[in-house]
């Protein structure tokens, strides 16, 4: 494991998508695994910069969704699939047939999950995983006690995590989701190499956990450990609770 330490949220979301940017450079047809919450948003802006001022291209890029809640449709703009269509692919070049998000809406969660692993593979396994980390310490939405080796499924939310995304509800824990569809930890673990951000004070004590604690189902971020090639990247506001703080920054 690799961890950077910017001085800010945005250089450390810079320095993120110019590693995503760096690796589609060198392998157009990149898999990407893409994440979505707020950490994101500054990501993808700065990529979608790259695109439209510097020519960065991503028609053969295939990307593969960590999550989405059970119960959105694709056009209910809460819905990650919308969120990821305004937000990121329709500013890009992106193909959308390239484009890979869990339905939500299906009545046969095991069969949509069991494609959705199948895609992966067929597509040769995701290249480049982006991450976030929730307070739960989750990565995608496997919530504490998933199993580290699972594959995509459905899973209920915590209330934290709840929590955590209404303000995308309205501020209204109620009306968030109480499942989602995600990768499981196992299936992100195959991707050949991760990239988790992490920004502000409020992640800092669950960050420290994930990297640094023991390897535990209940913090699903911890089997990042295990990877051979994930590299972390924070601002300083996210790493205070580092107690290898000082090796990182010198
Ligand atoms: C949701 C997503 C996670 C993401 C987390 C962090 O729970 N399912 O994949 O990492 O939000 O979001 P934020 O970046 O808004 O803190």
């Amino acid at each position: 494991m690799e961890i950077f330490i910017e001085a800010t949220q945005e250089k450390a979301t810079a320095l993120a998508a110019s590693i995503v940017a760096g690796s589609i450079a060198k392998k157009p047809d990149l898999v990407l695994g893409c994440a979505t919450g707020r950490t994101m948003d500054r990501l993808y802006a700065c990529l979608i910069e790259d695109c439209q001022k510097r020519g960065l291209s991503f028609s053969e890029v295939k990307t593969f969704n960590l999550d989405e809640y059970i119960g959105l449709a694709k056009e209910d703009e809460r819905s990650y699939a919308y969120y990821m269509n305004q937000v990121f692919f329709s500013k890009t070049d992106i193909q959308l047939s390239n484009t890979h998000i869990l339905d939500g809406m299906t009545s046969d969660f095991e069969a949509e999950c069991r494609q959705f692993e199948a895609q992966i593979s067929v597509s040769g396994g995701i290249d480049l995983q982006l991450l976030g980390i929730g307070q739960s310490g989750h990565i995608g939405f496997n919530e504490p006690l998933s199993s580290l080796g699972s594959r995509t499924r459905d899973k209920k939310l915590m209330r934290i995590t709840r929590e955590q995304n209404k303000a995308f509800f309205n501020n209204n824990v109620e009306e968030v989701p109480e499942s989602a569809l995600t990768m499981g930890v196992g299936t992100i673990l195959d991707a050949r190499e991760i990239l988790l951000v992490a920004t502000g004070e409020h992640k800092a004590e669950i960050l420290a956990k994930a990297l640094e604690g023991p390897i535990t189902a209940m913090i699903s971020a911890t089997v990042l450990q295990l990877h051979p090639a994930c590299k972390v990247i924070v601002d300083e506001a996210a790493a205070n609770q580092l107690a290898t703080l000082e090796y990182w920054k010198s």
